[in-house]
């Protein structure tokens, strides 16, 4: 039975940087807040006409493909996590499929929030080891800032998101030791409407188009903070945990953890709870906000372009999201 490997990560993010100055002009807010609460310093937004969720996945995807040496027409398989699609329906995915010249590969859309990254991998894991793909490209991308309500109003919200993406391939091994060691994912709904975007959405009286003129800030995302805050500091811990124990390790023995850039304070709290020195997590927020399903390969990417991924070493993502859902993905790199 063969296992799975990531051999090549990439990601793209869009030219233009909004830093926490920029917002203040745009609403009242202020860098010291940004700061403080989130660890956020800029994010990137899109270029309207130049950059699409499509596109900007695809950019991510011919790095990985390339750093993976691997061809376009040799991937199998294509998985692609997102919440914000270019259109309703069909997902982005096809689109990135067309433009990378991969027409006739099969093309799996995953929702699951900031979660996505993490669902995704699991379910190329799974592929993989049943024989069924030898090589399947994943990404996660995202163009948030369309959702964002950029007034005073929305400004919990507004400061937090960016656009960006990350893709990984992933390839069967006869590599025993060098692997996707295990993924572990979980949900909740009792929590699905703490944070959502409700519109456009199908059960409602007469066309949603209507409802959307009646309520356009159903349209944006809708975060309970708090609410997101005191489950994430709980479900982090918990699933890092229970992947360590399914491989009979502790946390001593994770070489990086690369979490879903969520909160600063967030990655913060998972660490010291998980008792890990500082320079065993890896955060971008600063730099990129939170890109929801992007965030861990753009992480990822930049934690490997920077020499903190090495052959050998125990590689940990964890993410929590909206619906709720989290899991945590245990590689042997
Ligand atoms: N700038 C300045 N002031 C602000 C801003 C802002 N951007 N946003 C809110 N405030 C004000 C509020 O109006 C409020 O003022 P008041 O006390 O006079 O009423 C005050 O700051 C506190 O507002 P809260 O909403 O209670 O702020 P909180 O301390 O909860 O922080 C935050 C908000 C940062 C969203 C926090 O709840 C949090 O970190 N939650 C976790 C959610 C998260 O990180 N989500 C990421 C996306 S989801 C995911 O990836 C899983």
């Amino acid at each position: 039975m063969p296992y799975a490997q990531i051999t090549g990560l990439g990601f793209y993010v869009p030219e233009n940087v909004v830093t926490n100055q920029d917002l203040e002009q745009r609403f009242e807010t202020s860098d010291a807040w940004i700061v403080e609460r989130t660890g956020i310093r800029q994010r990137r937004y899109f270029t309207p006409g130049k950059d699409t969720n499509a596109s900007m996945a695809a950019q991510a995807a011919r790095q990985a493909l390339e750093r993976a040496t691997v061809a376009a027409t040799d991937v199998d398989f294509i998985i692609y996590a997102t919440i914000t699609p270019d259109y309703y329906f069909p997902g982005p995915g096809f689109a990135m499929q067309r433009e990378l010249g991969m027409t006739g590969v099969g093309v799996l859309d995953i929702r699951d929030q900031c979660s996505g990254f993490v669902y995704a991998l699991s379910v190329a894991d799974q592929y993989i080891r049943s024989g069924m793909y030898r090589t399947i490209l994943i990404v996660g991308s995202e163009i948030q800032s369309s959702f964002l309500n950029p007034t005073t109003e929305g400004r919990s919200v507004a400061v937090i998101f960016g656009d960006g993406a990350g893709a990984a391939v992933v390839q069967a091994t006869e590599d025993a030791e060098h692997r996707i060691l295990s993924t572990h994912l979980h949900a909740d709904g009792t929590f699905a409407e703490e944070l959502m975007v409700k519109g456009p959405g199908s059960s409602r009286e007469g066309r949603w188009y209507d409802s959307a003129m009646e309520n356009p800030a159903e349209m944006e995302v809708y975060m309970q903070g708090n609410t997101v805050f005191k489950h994430a500091v709980v479900r982090f811990p918990e699933v890092i945990l229970e992947s360590l124990k399914a491989n009979h390790l502790q946390p001593d023995n994770i070489d990086l953890l690369v979490p879903h850039q969520a909160n600063l304070r967030i990655s913060e709290y998972v660490r010291q709870h998980l008792g890990l020195s500082e320079d065993r997590v890896f955060n971008n927020i600063q730099k990129y906000g939170n890109t929801t399903a992007a965030s861990i390969p753009i992480a990822l990417a930049e934690a490997w372009e920077s020499g903190r991924v090495q052959s050998g070493q125990l590689i940990c993502l964890a993410a929590f999201g909206s619906g709720f859902t989290w899991g945590a993905a245990l590689i042997r790199w």
